[in-house]
């Protein structure tokens, strides 16, 4: 993994990319809208295969990975971290914090994004650990520039996390994200100012830190892809898909 290619995109590819972040904006937008207690995670599902299906596009979630990823979205609540199945069963309630991770691919290019949702109120824990996890997310992002290193994100990241208290979620990173959903290299949302790859113009990546209100270790649940925090606290995620470009970063997955 560590030695695999990293693919620079073309100004065409980077174009391709543009359109799929932009749909993939647009759709997590239209989904946040719906949030609101006594809507099932299902129901954001449903709205999601409706929405992308209007406009031609697939979700890469679905049948994903091994076992295959059985819905077109992810929805994570409250201590879920990441990759939480939709289901009807799951009714969002008052208080909730619920992240939405959409993926449509368009003309083959994959848009990766995500947020975390508050359902009607938040706690005073739940809102300040969503506000910092979108900080840390725009702190990685500002930390990317050619001649950087991958290290340079994590660290921003990781030490805005622990100064407010919280920690930082290591089993899971962000990625290179073309017509490949997960590509090389892989981004640690914790490390070490001036370690790692050297970041390049032309690279496309996501930054998606998961910040924890206990322990960053995880459980997995029996489906093989719900991962929920040991301590069953409270985890928060934000998500963009981004571009290194001549003089710093373009963030793709944001609408105009
Ligand atoms: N969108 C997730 C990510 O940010 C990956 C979801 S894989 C799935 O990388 F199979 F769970 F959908
Ligand atoms: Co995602
Ligand atoms: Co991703």
């Amino acid at each position: 993994m560590g030695n695999e290619q990293i693919t620079l995109l073309s100004r065409r590819e980077l174009e391709g990319m543009r359109r799929a972040g932009r749909a993939a904006a647009e759709l997590l937008d239209h989904l946040g809208k719906m949030v609101e207690p006594g809507i099932s995670t299902l129901q954001l599902n449903e709205e999601a295969e409706r929405w992308t299906k209007k406009r031609g596009l697939k979700n890469a979630p679905l049948g994903y990975g091994s076992p295959p990823f059985p819905k077109s979205i992810c929805t994570s609540v409250n201590e879920v971290i990441c990759h939480g199945i939709p289901n009807a069963k799951q009714i969002l309630r008052d208080g909730d914090i619920v992240n939405i991770d959409v993926t449509p691919i368009v003309e083959g290019y994959h848009g990766d994004t995500s947020r975390t949702f508050f359902v009607g109120t938040p706690s005073p824990t739940a809102k300040k650990l969503v506000e910092v996890t979108e900080e840390c997310l725009y702190r990685g992002i500002a930390a990317v520039k050619p001649g950087g290193r991958v290290g340079d994100i994590g660290a921003a990241i990781q030490d805005y996390a622990e100064a407010q208290g919280f920690s930082v979620v290591r089993d899971f990173v962000g990625h290179g994200v073309n017509r490949i959903f997960h590509a090389p290299p892989q981004i640690p949302h914790y490390g070490t100012q001036g370690k790692g790859k050297r970041l390049r113009s032309g690279m496309v990546f996501t930054i998606e830190p998961m910040i924890n209100e206990g322990t960053w270790r995880h459980d997995l649940l029996a489906d093989g892809w719900t991962a929920l925090t040991k301590d069953r606290k409270l985890s928060a995620q934000f998500e963009h898909t981004i571009a290194v470009t001549g003089d710093g970063v373009e963030i793709l997955t944001k609408r105009e």
